[in-house]
């Protein structure tokens, strides 16, 4: 097995990048780390305070004091905030929407570089956002870009909330998806591209099982490329 790497798994919202991160990284016996859930608690601990979505510097100060710890049990890659479980919490369609609003704010994004790069840094993990590729981890050996059509999107996130047993509308979850893949593309601050040496794979119309396999031939092909095999 490929040891040591840092794959960065990059895409829009319901592409399927948490499902391919988790089932790559338990492959290649790597770490997994979601960064999506940082904003997400971002979002989530702004709103516990009252802190506006659209206040940088009030959102940002919030990460000095963020204790984070992940947890991942079977399927569930459980968070904790400051000692608080937020695994629920941080999954609601209105986390998901704060998320995004505080994700394209400058000083949120600067406060939380950091972070992420000193969790990644020893390699051996999957690391999956918008920025990873691109930002983050822009040296990083292995880079994917996951996409699918916006209505198999919607109708993988409508899925994924009713066994977590919400009610949800599968037009409305459409246009949220949307929403927020149009703010996450063209705020300033590191946007959701595909990296110039991202490998793109359209999962439209394949399973989680081929699209990691899919990732696990080239994470092996660019170790051994690069030394790690
Ligand atoms: O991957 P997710 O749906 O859990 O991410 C929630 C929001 O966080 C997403 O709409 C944009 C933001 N995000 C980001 O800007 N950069 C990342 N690396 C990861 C997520």
């Amino acid at each position: 097995l490929p040891s040591g790497l840092i794959v960065a798994i990059d895409g829009p919202a319901g592409a399927g990048k948490s499902t391919a991160a988790r089932l790559l990284a338990a492959r290649l016996g790597y770490a997994l780390l979601d960064t999506g859930a940082i904003y997400r608690t971002m979002a989530l601990r702004a709103r516990q305070r009252g802190i506006a979505w659209d206040d940088g510097p009030g959102v940002a100060r919030l990460a000095d004091e963020l204790d984070l710890v992940f947890r991942l049990e079977g399927k569930v890659n459980h968070v904790s905030a400051n000692g608080e479980d937020v695994t629920a919490a941080i999954r609601t369609p209105e986390i998901s929407d704060g998320a995004s609003r505080v994700s394209a704010l400058p000083e949120v994004r600067a406060a939380l570089l950091g972070l992420q790069r000193r969790i990644g840094a020893a390699g051996g993990v999957v690391v999956e956002g918008r920025d990873i590729g691109t930002v983050v981890f822009p040296d990083a050996q292995a880079k994917f870009f996951l996409t699918a059509s916006a209505d198999e999107r919607a109708r993988r996130r409508v899925a994924e909330l009713r066994a977590a047993g919400r009610t949800v509308d599968l037009a409305q979850t459409k246009a949220e998806i949307l929403a927020r893949d149009d703010r996450d593309s063209s705020r300033a601050t590191a946007p959701l591209r595909r990296a110039a040496d991202a490998v793109e794979i359209d999962s439209s119309t394949m399973g989680p099982d081929e699209v990691v396999s899919r990732m696990a031939d080239i994470v092996t092909e660019r170790a051994t490329a690069s030394g790690n095999g």
